[in-house]
């Protein structure tokens, strides 16, 4: 983990407190987070690793507002966002299925978020859509469905849409899952780009080469933090 220490004067975008999330599995009750607290500041990299089934993408889940915890609270406390309904603007996702739309070309999915956003045609969108395809190595292929793209492109397709409207927050869950080692180290570059701009980045993941570079790392075993946040 590089040495990066949080500044005192930095903005605390997100505060989990106490997050406990159980799930029902026929008559089995599953306990996927247990008492994890969490927070998050602007323009940090912060990872959340642990082995499959820790509650990585749990607690993705519960911060994006997905899921709804059983008990604690997710607080948004950023002055710009607003903690009822935090916009795409503010709270971007790359889940681990994508939720890329088949329809739309890879630029189109690219774009969509300014487009709900701000309203904005194509014109007005060109240069931002533009610099999020060349970040993900996906220009060559903008005009291509998602369907004639590998699954590795997809998912970069995914992280140029979370990133293009530079998001308050990013909520990546396994973003080098489907990347060669070239592309892990592309996908990486691209979180740390969206953090130099301020973005704050949390990325679930078990994959090392992404967990050495972050500010700080959190871990979790069986739905409990055992790293401090
Ligand atoms: N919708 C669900 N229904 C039942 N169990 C679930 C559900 N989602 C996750 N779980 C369980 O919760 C635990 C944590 O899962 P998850 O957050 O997906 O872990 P990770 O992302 O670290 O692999 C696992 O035991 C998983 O099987
Ligand atoms: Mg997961």
């Amino acid at each position: 983990m590089s040495a990066q220490p949080r500044s005192e004067t930095s903005t605390r975008v997100l505060t989990a407190t106490g997050i406990t999330k159980t799930y029902r599995r026929g008559s089995e009750r599953v306990v996927a987070l247990e008492g994890v607290s969490f927070s998050l500041d602007a323009g940090e990299f912060v990872t959340v690793s642990g082995p499959s089934g820790s509650g990585k993408t749990t607690l993705v889940n519960v911060l994006a507002g997905w899921e709804t915890p059983d008990v604690g609270e997710v607080r948004w406390t950023d002055g710009d966002v607003d903690p009822a309904a935090p916009a795409w603007g503010a709270l971007a996702s790359a889940p681990q299925r994508l939720g890329l739309l088949d329809e739309l070309s890879v630029h189109e999915n690219v774009e969509l978020p300014l487009r709900l956003r701000d309203g904005a045609d194509r014109a007005d969108t060109a240069e931002q859509v533009g610099a999020a395809l060349e970040t993900f190595g996906l220009h060559a292929l903008a005009h291509r469905l998602p369907s004639e793209v590998s699954l590795g492109e997809q998912q970069r397709t995914a992280l140029a849409r979370a990133l293009v409207g530079r998001p308050r927050v990013l909520l990546a869950d396994e973003p080098t899952g489907h990347q060669d080692a070239g592309w892990a180290a592309g996908v990486i570059a691209g979180l740390q780009r969206a953090r130099e701009r301020g973005t704050a980045v949390l990325v679930a993941t078990h994959d090392e080469e992404v967990i050495v570079q972050a500010d700080r790392a959190v871990e979790l075993h069986d739905g409990r933090v055992v790293t401090p946040a």
